[in-house]
């Protein structure tokens, strides 16, 4: 235990010398010279599936409601999400999106026909937000759609004649039905998934019988934008495993090995959602204690090894990795909230999601040359949200300001660290100690990512910089006072980013990382 004193940590603190006890050295070693793969922007994609209040309310308010909407979108979701950079969501499920039938969802709302969400709660659905309202908010949060097709109960000629009408030129009769519902322009469709979870919900087929359909799906679903062929081609996502056993992902890649001219895939899918005491989710969202964020994390950490297994399969069909793992559902599965409708999966989000999610996204980033895109489930009001809603209020969750934080690392190369974890130990159970990464910034910046697991205790970070000569730093910081802290409607910003005093001298970074934090430092050249 060593007993610091945060006067060497900057002009800030020059006037305040504050005793920190308990914090304990962590030293990294950082050369910024050497850079390994892109942490390509896809892994901070969204999945927003027609769940509970994801995209109703969530998303769609329509024209006529007093939140302030743009074409029936609402504009405060809009406005935050734009600060995220989303790169993809993927929509319209999840389990949902073997049971849509597109037709339903386009034309004049008033003539689409009300259907039962049999996917989640039996719901009345009334198909106003469909294929051109995704689109239209795709395009007003400046991101790139990510579509998954009905295998489970639709035909590839139906999926086939979907994509024709979101992508195709006039004067095809479909894409002339999309100008007469107002989009004349073909949509760019960047990643198309070939069903969804299909050894459970969409359909509980065998790996065999799946690959079969995948094959055939492949080949006659096609992007007929003549803006896509080529550099911009769409990718073709297969269902990939949801358990850590590599069946299906063996039948899936030795499929793709064999792969003609006929067909082709770019990606394999995983699902796998942190739920630390198994199904059906039982952890609070709120009120809770240390013990729970200990258990919670470390049933988080497996996200590593789960992708190792996979990877090792891939490799050896794929060993130029060029079929990319895609881990388009994660996250935390809680306890629905008292009162909600548990079919809408309602859970609040709090310190520990928000640390939760920078060591999933760490995984991906050192994960980054097979694992290049992933999806957090879910964007709006479902499971582990950016954005909670309640009619025209809005709260951002501590996940949100994760994404936000980690905005720079879209793209970035990721550069290799050492450091010594350490240990955090509380009422028996053990955690890493700290969590981090590095990366070279699209323009030029070295970007350091550290979140400390421990939850009562700071940590003093010494990193040595090599292969920079570092000009200026600065460092945010995302904590709270405690692991259950939330934003809510009433105390918005509990759980806000903050600035952090960080000092360069000598090629030497020092900071003080808060308890149960993450911070990412921005280093000039
Ligand atoms: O995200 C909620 C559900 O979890 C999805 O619909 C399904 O794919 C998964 O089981």
């Amino acid at each position: 235990m060593k007993c610091r004193h945060l006067l060497s940590f900057g002009l800030m603190f020059a006037m305040m010398p504050l005793p920190i006890m308990e914090a304990e050295d962590v030293h990294l070693s950082i050369d910024a010279s050497k850079t390994e793969a892109r942490i390509d922007r896809n892994l901070f994609g969204q999945f927003a599936e027609n769940l509970g209040h994801g995209l109703y309310e969530g998303i769609w308010v329509g024209p006529d409601s007093s939140i302030p909407n743009t074409r029936g979108i609402r504009n405060d979701v809009v406005a935050a999400l734009r600060e995220l950079k989303v790169p993809n969501v993927r929509w319209p499920g999840g389990c949902f999106a073997d049971q849509y039938h597109w037709r339903k969802g386009i034309g004049p709302a008033d003539k689409r026909p009300a259907t039962v969400n049999s996917a989640w709660g039996d719901v009345i659905d009334t198909n106003v937000f469909g294929t051109d309202e995704f689109m239209d908010f795709i395009q007003q949060i400046g991101s790139t759609p990510y579509v998954s097709v009905n295998v489970g109960s639709g035909t590839p000629q139906e999926a086939a004649e979907w994509l024709e009408y979101m992508t195709a030129a006039a004067p095809t009769a479909l894409a002339k039905e999309r100008a007469a519902n107002g989009h004349p322009e073909p949509y760019k469709v960047g990643f198309l998934g070939i069903g969804n979870e299909s050894w459970d919900c969409g359909g509980a087929m065998t790996p065999d019988y799946y690959v079969s359909l995948m094959k055939v799906y492949s080949r006659f679903v096609l992007n007929m934008n003549p803006a896509q062929h080529g550099k911009d081609q769409m990718l073709k996502i297969a269902v990939g495993p949801g358990t850590p056993d590599t069946e299906w992902t063996e039948a899936v890649m030795k499929a793709w090995k064999k792969h003609t001219w006929a067909w082709d895939i770019n990606g394999v899918s995983l699902h796998w959602y942190t739920v630390p005491n198994g199904w059906p989710p039982s952890t609070n969202s709120e009120k809770f204690g240390v013990d729970d964020y200990m258990k919670t994390l470390k049933s988080t950490l497996f996200m590593d090894e789960f992708l190792r297994k996979q990877e090792a399969v891939m490799d050896k069909y794929d060993p130029e990795k060029k079929v990319t793992l895609t881990v388009d559902e994660w996250g935390a599965w809680h306890a629905p909230l008292s009162g909600s409708n548990p079919a809408f999966l309602v859970q609040q989000n709090s310190v520990r999601d928000a640390i939760l999610a920078s060591l999933n996204l760490n995984i991906f980033a050192r994960h980054a040359d097979r694992v290049r895109m992933a999806n957090i489930a879910q964007m709006i009001n479902v499971l582990q949200a950016m954005i909670l809603t309640d009619k025209e209020q809005m709260v951002l969750t501590p996940t949100y300001y994760v994404y936000k934080m980690y905005v720079p690392f879209q793209d970035a190369a990721l550069i290799p660290i050492v450091f010594d974890a350490g240990a955090y130990t509380h009422g028996g159970a053990s955690l890493p100690r700290v969590d981090a990464i590095a990366a070279k910034s699209t323009d030029g910046k070295l970007l350091l990512e550290i979140t400390n697991l421990d939850a009562e205790n700071p940590a003093v970070v010494d990193a040595d910089l090599t292969g920079i000569v570092a000009k200026s730093a600065k460092a945010e910081t995302l904590t709270a006072p405690s692991v259950d802290s939330t934003n809510t409607f009433e105390s918005p910003i509990t759980v806000t980013p903050k600035p952090a005093a960080v000092k360069l001298q000598n090629g030497k970074l020092s900071l003080t990382v808060a308890p149960r934090s993450l911070t990412v430092v921005s280093i000039e050249p």
